[in-house]
């Protein structure tokens, strides 16, 4: 049968169904992520359809699991690294070090020590405490100056914690490591992940076309320009209309191929191939007289576990049954609670669903981006366990 641990193979198209009758999960107290390590090849095959000089440095922060990344490595992404940490985890997984980028604009001393020991060359930074820093501890690091360009509507913006001002700053802090020697070769930004301002990605891309030209005034060798997140997860059209405008705007301000455009996607490549599949433990229904006006469900993971995407991504996750028939099912008002005794723990406030009963599976599609790393077992409620699936 499956095991966990391993590499599970399976022909023709993954089947949830089977799988959960298959894996005794009555039995299991946590939730099960189904993991289908096909997807990320397939994300990576659209991403060089769709963006062929765009290199991307998967972000190692969406989802840190071991075999995730290096699946990723073994197609060749390269990764962008926010600590220590994730640094050793993209070099054990067969990354090669001029393929990680330290994208984290403020980094403790001893991380960038780490970075330095493994010859990870190229770090962002946003302010001068930071180019200080590294000229103390790191000054053979190349720079990459991360400005701000915010989407007007992001799932998680960034702006607020990083970037700095484009017009004000950015020059300043060239003309800093100008004069304390140290490379300044490129600039990076992130529009905020979970984008949906495509246009804003063109914005950024104008202003680093500026910021080269000011760079190469200084004498500085401009060779790369990182065009950051944001990209759409489960949704590939909409990732191809971003893809036409970065594309339109690379042609415009960056035709020449002598700048490498690279990017950080994470949700793009793992949010859909995962789905987390929970079980209903207890279940309450709210009446007005004889009617239940609502069924609310209890489950074995929630916004303190893997489901912690609703607080703190920001999403908003969908809910499967496995009940046959669907369509000839009546369906109700329901709500979808976590484990845990905290009411914050609030997975679906409304959705519709049939009657489900105590031992009833439900399984959450597009659970892969910013749900694993982040769960914890609060209350004694473990994190799911993970299957992995490969196509053969
Ligand atoms: C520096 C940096 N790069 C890349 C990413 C990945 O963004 P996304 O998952 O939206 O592609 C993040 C997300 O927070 C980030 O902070």
């Amino acid at each position: 049968m499956y095991k966990f641990g391993k590499i599970n193979s399976y022909e023709g198209i993954l089947d949830l169904k089977k799988i959960v009758k298959d894996v005794d999960i009555e039995e299991m107290e946590e939730a099960l992520n189904i993991c289908d390590l096909s997807v990320l090849a397939k994300k990576y095959k659209t991403w060089l359809k769709h963006m062929p000089r765009v290199k991307p440095y998967y972000a190692v922060k969406c989802n840190d699991d071991a075999v995730v990344v290096k699946e990723l490595a073994k197609l060749g992404t390269g990764f962008d690294c926010a600590s220590k940490n994730e640094i050793k985890l993209a070099l054990e997984a067969g990354a090669n070090p001029e393929e990680i980028i330290f994208a984290n604009p403020c980094k403790p001393a001893s991380h960038l020590q780490y970075a330095k020991e493994k010859k990870i060359m190229t770090s962002t930074v946003d302010t001068e405490f930071e180019i200080y820093k590294i000229f103390e501890h790191y000054p053979e690091s190349n720079l990459v100056i991360r400005f701000r360009c915010e989407a007007k509507v992001a799932q998680c913006p960034l702006g607020d914690k990083f970037g700095c001002d484009a017009e004000e700053d950015a020059a300043a802090l060239m003309l800093l490591a100008k004069s304390l020697g140290l490379a300044v070769i490129g600039t990076s930004f992130h529009v905020g992940s979970g984008c949906s301002d495509y246009p804003a990605y063109n914005r950024a891309i104008a202003t680093a076309k500026s910021l080269f030209k000011f760079g190469q005034l200084l004498g500085f060798e401009m060779k790369i320009m990182d065009i950051g997140g944001g990209f759409p997860g489960a949704d590939d059209s909409k990732f191809a209309t971003v893809s036409e405008i970065v594309s339109a705007s690379l042609d415009k301000y960056f035709p020449d191929d002598d700048v490498e455009i690279i990017a950080e996607p994470g949700r793009f490549f793992v949010a859909s191939a995962y789905t987390l599949v929970c079980k209903i433990h207890a279940k309450r229904e709210i009446r007005s007289g004889k009617k239940a006006d609502l069924k609310m469900y209890y489950i074995n993971d929630g916004v303190y576990g893997s489901l912690n995407c609703v607080l703190y991504d920001h999403q908003k996750v969908t809910v499967e049954h496995f009940l046959d028939d669907d369509d000839n099912l009546k369906k109700f008002k329901s709500l979808i609670w976590g484990p845990t005794c905290d009411a914050l723990d609030k997975i679906i406030e409304e959705t519709y669903l049939p009657n489900l009963s105590c031992g009833d599976l439900v399984a959450f599609p597009n659970m892969g981006a910013y749900t694993v790393p982040i769960a914890s077992p609060f209350n004694g409620f473990l994190v799911p366990k993970t299957l992995y699936f490969k196509s053969v």
